[in-house]
């Protein structure tokens, strides 16, 4: 890896007038964990905008969902003064970072674009950090989402369910017919994803945000909590024995070939059924968890840029301006199943989903319900996502009752504190 940063130190980044624009050359080495065939797509279409700004790529791939194992990588390359030149980055993992003093300063782009008047508040949180820019916004994709296989919901008769019993007796139905109902990889953060929809199933949006955000102990191991545990265990009936460290784009491959008619997971999901060719409202449909709709549970993908010496900003910058440019927004975020994360991008190139998703976290906005995503780090800190994700992954597995789990999740989040 050593021997990679050299190299990228050694491609000096200039600024040259080409044409009356200005072009950027050099290089950004970038840690991510886009590998799925969606995500793959959507980086291509950064990757192709920045190669036509004279920058090229080199490519630093973690796979594993959600990004932990990004992380670490990412922890193991900075430990060794080898920071890469960008990396996605969700969350408070970026106001993490920022507290370190290791991230670049991206005030200088941000003015010249304006960034302050078109990024939202709730994305701006955690891409600047003592009222500078230190992260670019690339998408908002949120975690309360079903995806299902319309072939396989109108042979069996079953319409969009509404509600949890809908939901519920839905999955009953091609559990009966001998198909799975519910395609899932038991991996702790698929779980946890699951669970950011279900909790605002149960009690709205004012008990996730008291639970969740607010880390209230009486929430956190009240009624409330032991019915969402109980509504995992509902769901844990419905996937297959198969199930354990699946990865999620596996899961939602189950949807997409009909051996299975749903995937509860964040929009990226979307991307892959894209890839496959499917059309939405003709092969598959999108809709909020049932009991959640108006409600969002946000994760953003941001960029950071490490501090890797003055030669690599012009690359830096030029990469963050790329980011951020209303067209790029549009085209990254039809292909990844997510919606811009600026205010300003019409939403005529989206998909009906895209269309729907878009007018949502806009109200989701206006009225308040615009939640972070606990399972995606913008809710808490790692520490504390890691104990929710604990409790989840072992009362999903069976080794907490409802109840059992309710007292844990108190007990974990408070040490984690
Ligand atoms: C999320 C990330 C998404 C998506 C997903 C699965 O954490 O925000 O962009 O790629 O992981 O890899």
């Amino acid at each position: 890896m050593r021997g990679y940063l050299g190299k990228t130190m050694k491609a000096v980044a200039v600024l040259a007038l080409t044409t009356g624009v200005a072009r950027a050359e050099g290089s950004v080495e970038v840690l991510h964990w886009w590998t799925s065939g969606g995500e793959a797509a959507a980086l291509n279409v950064l990757k192709q905008d920045l190669q036509k700004e004279g920058i090229s790529w080199k490519d630093m791939p973690v796979a594993g969902g959600g990004g932990e194992q990004a992380m670490t990588v990412l922890r193991a390359r900075v430990t060794a003064g080898d920071p890469p030149t960008a990396v996605q980055m969700l969350g408070y993992d970026i106001l993490d970072w920022a507290k370190q003093g290791v991230l670049a300063n991206l005030d200088a782009v941000a003015k010249k674009d304006n960034w302050d008047a078109v990024v939202p508040d709730a994305i701006k949180k955690f891409s600047k950090y003592d009222g500078h820019w230190i992260a670019v916004p690339v998408d908002v994709h949120s975690t309360n989402w079903v995806w299902a296989n319309k072939h396989v919901l109108d042979s069996l008769g079953i319409a969009q369910p509404k509600t949890w019993d809908d939901f519920i007796a839905a999955m009953q139905k091609v559990k009966d017919a001998g198909k799975i109902a519910l395609a899932m990889g038991g991996q702790p953060w698929q779980e946890a994803t699951m669970f950011d929809g279900v909790v605002l199933s149960v009690g709205g949006p004012e008990f996730y945000k008291k639970a969740f955000i607010d880390l209230d102990p009486a929430a956190l191991g009240g009624p409330q909590m032991v019915e969402a545990f109980k509504r995992m265990g509902q769901l844990r009936s419905f996937v297959d024995p198969n199930f354990s460290g699946r990865d999620w784009n596996l899961a939602s491959a189950m949807v997409i070939k009909g051996d299975a008619a749903f995937q509860m997971m964040g929009d990226w999901a979307k991307g892959e059924f894209l890839r496959a060719n499917q059309k939405p409202g003709v092969d598959f449909e999108c809709f909020r968890t049932p009991g959640t709709e108006g409600d969002v549970t946000f994760n953003s993908d941001q960029f950071v840029m490490f501090k890797v010496g003055k030669a690599q900003q012009p690359a830096q910058d030029a990469m963050a301006e790329a980011v951020m440019s209303p067209a790029f927004q549009s085209s990254f975020n039809v292909v990844k199943g997510s919606v811009p994360a600026r205010t300003d991008v019409p939403d005529t190139a989206f998909d009906a989903c895209g269309k729907m998703a878009m007018a949502q976290l806009k109200a989701a906005d206006k009225n308040g319900t615009l939640l972070g995503s606990m399972a995606h780090g913008h809710a808490n800190p790692a520490a504390v996502k890691n104990a929710i994700y604990d409790v989840v992954t072992a009362n999903f597995n069976g080794q907490y009752s409802a109840e059992q789990a309710a007292k844990e999740l108190v007990k974990a989040v408070a040490l984690a504190q």
